[in-house]
């Protein structure tokens, strides 16, 4: 892993290796690689990208409010913002250097109060942040103390922006404005959860369902929960193209988002983006599924204070809180597949782990029974049993 030094302390060839290491670590993380399925990917210190988070879920009922959004607006990411600022090399290096100082007062005491991120980490979120402000990063190493370049962000806010990650512990991925997933690079912002890299594992488990059944790819498909749209435009990238998504979440700001990232990846033809809880706007799909993907909230209320202060402090509460045991949105949802899949539809939910895992599998098992099978349990990337599967009888 590339340890961040600073670049006042080492020479400008080492500094340049370190910037292409950075961008291939990034890379590398937009690859979604299998082969990296056992590292670590919930360690803060594999990447800060990917907030260390063990989330689970939900709560809200609520009315069916379905309804296409008719207005886009979600914040653009810093990266695809226009680069209409300037300020000198040397402007630009001390605050830097201000900022480097402030990652550094943070040493240990994120992680041990919380397992937040420590000054490593936070390093190597500066240089992404310099990444995706700077028009042409090699040239804050490369130019003269007086040369002038080219900014996505004033560097007033800049200051501003990094104080907040620190002081306020506002999520990176809301301070740059985006998330990389697989490989996408996927807009988010506060009121929409940052998609995880266990998530990931998902569209493989949907990957490989269809090699089972190549029928699946015929259907409609539906992400419940969507949030920044990642798993239904994961999805709507590898079927084929006779395949309909319809992505749900009650949340208007996730549904502004998500439909924001499915236009950016053009796939409005095949991704409908719709307000509204659960199943309630599917009604005239009963029985007629292909497949059902969810990541719900499934943190148990009880263990939502206790949280990581980037997600406790900044994340939905809606995205995160699954009520008593974190069960109360996965029963639902397994209520509701029974009920939704056609003969052979595949579904696909993400769980806190373990047990919620073994719960599930149980419930539809004995209240379900019959309905379904090759029920089955898979692990994420660190081993721990995260998903569940099953196919419709
Ligand atoms: C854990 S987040 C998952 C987001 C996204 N699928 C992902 O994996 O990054 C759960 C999502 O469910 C949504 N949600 C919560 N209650 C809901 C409901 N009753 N109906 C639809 N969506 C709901 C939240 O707004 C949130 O976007």
């Amino acid at each position: 892993m590339t340890n961040i030094k600073s670049f006042t302390t080492i020479g400008l060839d080492n500094l340049l290796t370190e910037f292409s290491q950075v961008t291939s670590f990034r890379k590398i993380k937009q690859m979604n690689l299998t082969s990296l399925a056992r590292v670590s990917f919930l360690s803060t210190s594999f990447t800060s990208r990917t907030l260390n988070r063990s989330l689970a879920y939900r709560p809200i009922s609520c009315s069916s409010l379905s309804h296409t959004p008719t207005s886009l607006n979600p914040n653009l990411p810093l990266f695809l913002r226009p680069p209409t600022f300037t300020a000198t090399v040397s402007d630009l290096k001390k605050w830097q250097n201000w900022a480097k100082s402030l990652a550094l007062s943070v040493g240990s005491s994120f992680a041990d109060s919380d397992n937040g991120p420590d000054s490593d980490i936070l390093h190597r979120e500066l240089n992404w942040l310099i990444e995706d402000t700077l028009e042409s990063p090699k040239s804050l190493l490369l130019s003269e103390h007086d040369a002038v370049l080219t900014l996505r962000a004033e560097l007033g806010d800049l200051y501003s922006l990094w104080k907040q990650r620190i002081e306020k512990r506002r999520p990176f991925q809301y301070i740059v404005g985006c998330e990389h997933w697989r490989d996408l690079v996927l807009s988010v912002e506060e009121g929409v959860l940052i998609p995880r890299p266990e998530t990931e594992l998902i569209i493989d488990l949907v990957d490989d369902a269809i090699k089972q059944n190549v029928e699946l790819k015929n259907g409609m498909w539906v992400d419940l929960g969507t949030g920044s749209g990642a798993l239904a435009i994961g999805i709507g990238r590898i079927l084929g193209d006779s395949v309909r998504v319809t992505a749900i979440d009650l949340s208007p700001i996730a549904v502004q988002v998500a439909s924001f990232n499915v236009n950016r990846y053009n796939l409005q033809d095949k991704i409908s983006v719709k307000q509204g809880s659960w199943f309630d706007p599917l009604s005239e799909f009963e029985g007629k599924l292909a497949g059902i993907v969810s990541n719900p909230p499934y943190i148990p209320s009880e263990h939502i204070n206790g949280l990581q202060a980037e997600v406790g402090r900044h994340e939905p509460l809606l995205a995160l809180d699954g009520g008593e045991n974190g069960m109360k949105d996965l029963l639902h949802l397994c209520n509701g597949v029974a009920l939704m899949l056609k003969s052979g539809g595949f579904f696909a939910f993400e769980t806190n782990g373990e047990n919620q895992c073994l719960f599930l599998v149980q419930h539809m098992e004995t209240v379900h029974h019959g309905r379904f099978y090759n029920l089955k349990i898979v692990p994420d990337f660190a081993g721990i049993r995260r998903f569940v599967t099953g196919i419709r009888s």
